[in-house]
């Protein structure tokens, strides 16, 4: 199994890194819908739109990529025996809290497609830099090792 993984780990890469591209574009985009969502009235045709293209996204994009990023995260992890380093244990806290923003978000947006506001327009606005700093700081963590 060590070696099937050593060998495929350029394609385990360009895999994962493919799908984190997709799930962070997801990502930057569901909070900006639910911005416009928030700003319809509750009940109207407009507002309806805005939820069926968060469920959309979830569906289509959020879904798969967040499954595909762990799977080939975690293999890659196997392949470069990374669960004994400093760097990955950091990755791994901020990928968790990712993944709990993510799934947040998802619930809220369901929560306001049926007419309730549970954030306010500027906590969405806040929101919406969560994905950008964590890709930061992943980022660094996954390049510059510093640890
Ligand atoms: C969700 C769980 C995740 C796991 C378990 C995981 C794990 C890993 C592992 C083990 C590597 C290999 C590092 C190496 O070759 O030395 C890697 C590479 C990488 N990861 Fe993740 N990752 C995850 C999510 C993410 C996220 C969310 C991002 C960006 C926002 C990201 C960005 C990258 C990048 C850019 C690389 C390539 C680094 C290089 O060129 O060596 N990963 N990941």
């Amino acid at each position: 199994m060590q070696e099937f993984l050593a060998t495929t780990y350029f394609w385990l890469k360009a895999g994962h890194i493919i799908f984190v591209i997709f799930w962070m574009a997801g990502l930057f985009i569901l909070p900006r819908q639910m911005v416009y969502m928030h700003a319809s009235a509750a009940g109207s045709d407009e507002e309806a739109l805005w939820a069926s293209r968060t469920q959309t996204l979830s569906k289509v994009i959020l879904i798969p990529s967040i499954i595909l990023v762990w799977v080939l995260g975690l293999a890659l992890a196997s392949a470069v025996g990374a669960y004994t380093q400093g760097w990955f244990h950091a990755k791994l806290l901020l990928v968790v809290l990712l993944s709990g923003y993510h799934g947040y978000m998802s619930a809220t947006a369901k929560k306001m497609a049926r007419g309730e506001r549970p954030l306010s327009e500027k906590q969405l606005r806040l929101f919406n830099e969560v994905p950008a700093l964590a890709t930061v700081l992943v980022v660094v963590l996954v390049i510059v090792k510093p640890f």
